[in-house]
């Protein structure tokens, strides 16, 4: 027996969803895959977590006890191979205000990403106003990757911050060891710290992948690794993450930059995530497979259509989806008003692609392919 219902369709409109109640839906019959979240249940675990918090009665502040700390650096070693000691963690109420902190701090050069990539990354230069310097990913052997030698070009230009977003938010990559060798010796020729956000990374699509923490290798140089349990257990309204930071005086500076900025963790997101990385391994044991299964689905269905093109994804949820824009000219906009709401690619800083977001029931998936489809033969 299936021990996660992921095939029951709960209805998330007014409920606040970010998802589901998109202003601009007004009140139109909308399916929404845009959003990072799945529309799954949270496991029973964390419902549990979260009545034991609300029979207690009182939600006044909280501080990261050291059975979390404890469970996250077991966590880090378990899943990652990566033995960190407790003091390198910072504990932080999410990875983008991280990144924020850390660009503002660091980056008096400019920060450097590749992209397309998850939008925080490239937008964050304007919030701290520092300089941004990208360079494209490219696709090699079914799987996209960094351009190397555009790589380089751009770190010659002075950045000091390099964003890697490992799995990769929308490529699905998940970076090789001899991509983050070749990352490390770049980042370090041309002095530029690594920040690396691994938040997708036991969402891990192809199970022979495996997740490399770049951090291991850079414990004697300036690096920030961010973790989070919010993606895999679906938490991510209640927040919490966890910075990895080996370097003493990065540690203390990056700190010095969230003071008067980051709140306090919630007791919510603290005893969930402890929940989560304590829990039985079925959550994710089962998650996997529902969502290889629907990724086969989306990925047959879309290489069959003339004039689109997917990617098998390595890890993450959401698909990254080609489109040929002499035939489908403005695709988003098509689908929208087709009811379905999927992310344009410009949001990523890349042209003429689509996001979609498959975490959720097959049947919602399959309407989504009804609405592709029916938008397809609309055009030709
Ligand atoms: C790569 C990546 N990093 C960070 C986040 C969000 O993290 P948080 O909610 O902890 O700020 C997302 C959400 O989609 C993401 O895809």
């Amino acid at each position: 027996m299936q021990p996660y219902p992921f095939d029951q369709i709960i209805d998330r409109s007014h409920t606040h969803s970010f998802k589901w109640d998109n202003v601009t839906y007004q009140g139109k019959d909308m399916l929404p895959m845009p959003v990072a979240d799945m529309d799954f249940p949270v496991a029973h675990e964390i419902l549990a977590c979260l009545d034991r918090i609300t029979e207690h009665q009182i939600l006044g502040y909280a501080i990261v006890p050291e059975s979390l700390k404890r469970v996250a650096q077991q966590k880090i070693k378990n899943s990652y191979g990566w033995d960190t000691p407790i003091d390198w963690q910072v504990w932080i109420p999410g990875i983008v205000p991280g990144i924020t902190a850390a660009c503002a701090k660091f980056a008096e050069g400019g920060i450097l990403t590749a992209v397309p990539v998850y939008h925080p990354f490239h937008l964050v230069a304007n919030w701290v106003n520092k300089s941004l310097f990208t360079f494209p990913m490219v696709e090699e052997n079914g799987r996209w990757t960094f351009d190397f030698l555009a790589f380089e070009e751009a770190l010659n230009k002075g950045p000091k911050v390099f964003l890697f977003c490992n799995p990769h938010n929308p490529g699905g990559t998940v970076f090789n060891d001899d991509e983050i060798k070749r990352i490390i010796a770049l980042c370090q020729q041309y002095h530029c710290i690594i920040v690396s956000d691994e938040i997708h990374a036991d969402l891990r699509i192809q199970p022979q992948s495996e997740h490399i923490c770049i951090g291991k290798y850079l414990e004697s140089s300036p690096s920030i690794s961010f973790f989070a349990s919010s993606k895999t257990y679906n938490t991510a309204g209640l927040g919490g993450a966890l910075a990895i930071i080996p370097d003493p005086e990065v540690r203390k500076q990056f700190i010095s930059a969230t003071l008067g900025f980051f709140p306090m963790l919630t007791r919510h997101s603290i005893d969930v995530m402890e929940t989560s990385w304590t829990m039985p391994s079925t959550w994710l044991d089962s998650l996997l497979p529902y969502l290889q299964s629907n990724h086969e689905a989306l990925l047959g269905f879309i290489n069959r259509q003339n004039g689109l093109h997917m990617l098998p994804l390595e890890a993450t949820y959401l698909a990254w989806i080609e489109f040929d824009e002499r035939i489908y000219g403005d695709f988003q906009q098509r689908l929208f008003e087709n009811g379905l709401h999927v992310l344009r690619g410009d949001q990523f800083l890349g042209k003429n692609f689509i996001r979609l977001n498959f975490a959720c029931p097959r049947a919602l998936l399959d309407k989504a392919l009804g609405i592709i489809e029916k938008t397809i033969h609309e055009i030709h």
